[in-house]
């Protein structure tokens, strides 16, 4: 099995994640290593920027007892000497068991997909999709609103370009939750997600945060931009004046890296908890590693 979209995930799929996560956080945060992957290998493949994810990745491969393999700068493999996707995939076919890819073309993992039989975990194409990054939304929204059933989820800033909330809009859309959009006008969420989940959802878009009882801000992506001055135009920021607007019990998330959307004077509030959802990360992906790679035979 690959994880490629959260379009297609079923509702059990994600539950078992969640639940499965939740038994291995524990050793994430003890960082204890078991032995449910000993003997098996990942490799990150990592054509885009990355930290969290690929660290996260990384480390609950470690926890699970497994090694992993891999590069974050394409400029030092044989991809800058022109070497096709298709090579590059052949080749970690005989040196993993699983693949771990982020790339800046949409559909890139999927086409990996098509070329091997290892199962490929899409760690963001483009603007299109992140869906390792959706399920450990819904587990931080589990751990910390202790529900996803009838919160009231926000999603602000970047809803054009940010694959993250695509992944989460569908995730979401599984659960009895209300979708708020907030952004610029030009960087809206895509209208065909919209209609994908809006006959299980409700999504609706505001001007304020007042209602939210998550509020999951969103990096504008300047990767994505032709334009810097729209980009500049984009920008946003959550601040303290902007705390007293938002509900006392909501809780303020953000898949991180951050550059301007929220004030580091934000960190101090009980509600930021957007450190703690990037170390859910490892639970979560240490509950996609195990399903999709599955036991050690030895
Ligand atoms: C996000 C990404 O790469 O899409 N980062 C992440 O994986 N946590 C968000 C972003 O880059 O803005």
């Amino acid at each position: 099995m690959d994880l490629i979209t959260t379009r297609t995930l079923s509702k059990a799929f994600i539950e078992d994640i969640l639940q499965k996560a939740q038994g291995y956080e524990k050793a994430a945060r003890a960082k204890k290593n078991l032995t449910v992957l000993k003997g098996k290998t990942l490799a990150t493949l990592f054509f885009e920027p990355s930290t969290r994810t690929q660290m996260s990745f990384q480390a609950a491969m470690l926890r699970l007892g497994g090694n992993f393999v891999g590069f974050s700068d394409p400029k030092s493999t044989s991809a800058s000497k022109g070497e096709t996707l298709a090579d590059t995939i052949r080749v970690v076919e005989g040196y993993a068991h699983a693949i771990v890819m982020r790339h800046a073309v949409e559909g890139a993992p999927a086409r990996a997909a098509e070329l091997t039989d290892l199962p490929v975990i899409n760690a963001g194409d483009g603007s299109n999709q992140h869906p390792s990054q959706a399920l450990l939304d819904l587990f931080t929204l589990q751990q910390e609103k202790g529900k996803i059933d009838g919160l009231t989820v926000l999603l602000a800033g970047d809803l054009k370009y940010g694959r993250t909330v695509h992944s989460l809009m569908y995730a979401l859309s599984h659960y009895d939750v209300d979708i708020q959009l907030f952004s610029p006008p030009s960087l809206k969420m895509p209208e065909s997600i919209v209609n994908d989940v809006k006959e299980r959802v409700s999504v609706k878009e505001v001007t304020d945060f007042g209602d939210a009882d998550v509020v999951y801000a969103t990096r504008v992506q300047r990767e994505r931009f032709a334009d810097a001055e729209e980009y500049q135009r984009s920008l946003y920021t959550i601040d303290e004046a902007m705390l007293s607007k938002i509900k006392s019990d909501a809780i303020i998330l953000h898949p991180l890296p951050r550059v301007k959307e929220i004030a580091p004077e934000v960190d101090l509030d009980s509600r930021a908890k957007y450190f703690q959802q990037s170390f859910y990360g490892v639970p979560t992906r240490m509950a996609i590693l195990e399903t999709l790679i599955g036991a050690s035979n030895d």
